[in-house]
């Protein structure tokens, strides 16, 4: 073993050993952003004894990407979106520690400790779920949505519980991660729950470029590469900057936005972009679809529209 290699199980050992604050919370929101209650995900169901679980509503949980942290751009949109809507138990999957850059290098950080950290989770997170539903939550009332690592975190949960025969209804992926999951069968795919809906804002880089899901969302799709979201630069940026992740964070953005907005960001079936730009202005409404909606009736496969450069971004018809 090299001197690196022992030096990172070493480090991996400390991170085990010294506690809590590193270990995957699920954050339970009751009101508002601030008031919360959080427990590590092995001891998630002391939740359902308090008044935080209201049967007769769907339960939204969002998991963040790389970097993320409970007040970082994407978590506090996503939540705050939710809460406000007042329709949903609100959850966050908060692996903030798991999900950081302990190492000098981003990409090491990403590779050698996020990636992995993501598909362990997702994988304790199937048991967190099953015990959840003992606990009486009703799994068939959810609906999990991830951003980038945080899409195959929920997709390899789903994965897990579909082989043990207990089947999520609703995945939704904002721009699943490319680097690590392409060629990879533990990733968010059409399989990981009873819908999966994909919307993918940064296919060049950050985002897969494959579809994976039930319905995948193309927006502002072009023929030639780069996919650049209105808006957004063309300039390189430093990594991780905001403006480099101006695509990438498009994801959640739009999700926001439709909820908010509902019917403005609906989407043409077709079965690859150079057929829609082909479409007529009839075809092109044939058949529509719109974000952010658990429709288990939909036509699988791709859909395209443009959006405007700022919110709210949906164009609804004109985008067709
Ligand atoms: C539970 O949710 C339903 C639907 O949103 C709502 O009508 C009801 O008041 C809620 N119950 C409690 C105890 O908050
Ligand atoms: C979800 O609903 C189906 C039938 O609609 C039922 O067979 C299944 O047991 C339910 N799953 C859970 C986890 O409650
Ligand atoms: C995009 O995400 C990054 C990192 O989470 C954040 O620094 C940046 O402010 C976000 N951009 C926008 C427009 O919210
Ligand atoms: C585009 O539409 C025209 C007219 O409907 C049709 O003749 C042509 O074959 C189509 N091209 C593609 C690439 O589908
Ligand atoms: C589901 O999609 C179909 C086809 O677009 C549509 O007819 C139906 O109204 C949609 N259902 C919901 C609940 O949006």
């Amino acid at each position: 073993m090299s001197a690196g290699a022992v030096g990172f199980f070493l480090f991996l050992f400390i991170a085990i050993c010294s506690g809590n604050n590193k270990e995957a919370k699920l954050r339970y929101y009751f009101d508002s952003f601030e008031n919360f209650e959080e427990w590590p995900i092995y001891e998630a169901t002391k939740i359902l004894s308090t008044a935080w679980y209201n049967s007769t509503r769907t339960t939204v949980i969002f998991c963040h990407g790389f970097t993320g942290i409970p007040t970082g751009p994407a978590v506090t949109a996503v939540i705050k979106t939710y809460l406000e809507q007042g329709e949903s138990n609100v959850a966050l999957l908060n692996w903030d520690y798991l999900a950081s850059k302990p190492m000098p290098s981003l990409a090491s950080s990403y590779v050698n400790f996020a990636v992995p950290n993501a598909r362990r989770l997702g994988v304790r997170l199937a048991s967190t779920f099953l015990d959840l539903s003992e606990a009486g939550m009703d799994l068939n009332k959810t609906h999990l949505i991830g951003h980038s690592l945080g899409a195959h975190i929920l997709g390899i949960a789903g994965n897990h519980l579909a082989a043990k025969g207990v089947q999520l209804p609703w995945i939704t992926g904002l721009d699943p991660a490319a680097v690590g999951f392409e060629n990879k069968a533990a990733r968010l795919y059409e399989g990981s729950a009873l819908f999966v809906d994909v919307i993918h804002t940064d296919p060049n880089k950050y985002g897969t470029s494959m579809p994976s899901g039930t319905v995948d969302f193309w927006p502002n799709f072009k023929s030639g590469w780069p996919i650049i979201q209105p808006g957004c630069g063309r300039k390189p940026a430093p990594a991780l900057s905001k403006e480099d992740l101006c695509n990438h964070n498009r994801s959640w953005e739009l999700l926001v936005n439709a909820i908010k907005y509902p019917d403005t960001l609906i989407g043409c079936h077709a079965k690859n972009y150079r057929i829609w730009k082909n479409y007529s202005k009839d075809e092109r409404n044939a058949y529509t679809l719109a974000i952010g909606i658990h429709n288990i009736t939909a036509r699988a496969g791709n859909y395209y529209f443009m959006t405007n450069s700022e919110p709210p971004y949906g164009m609804a018809e004109d985008g067709l």
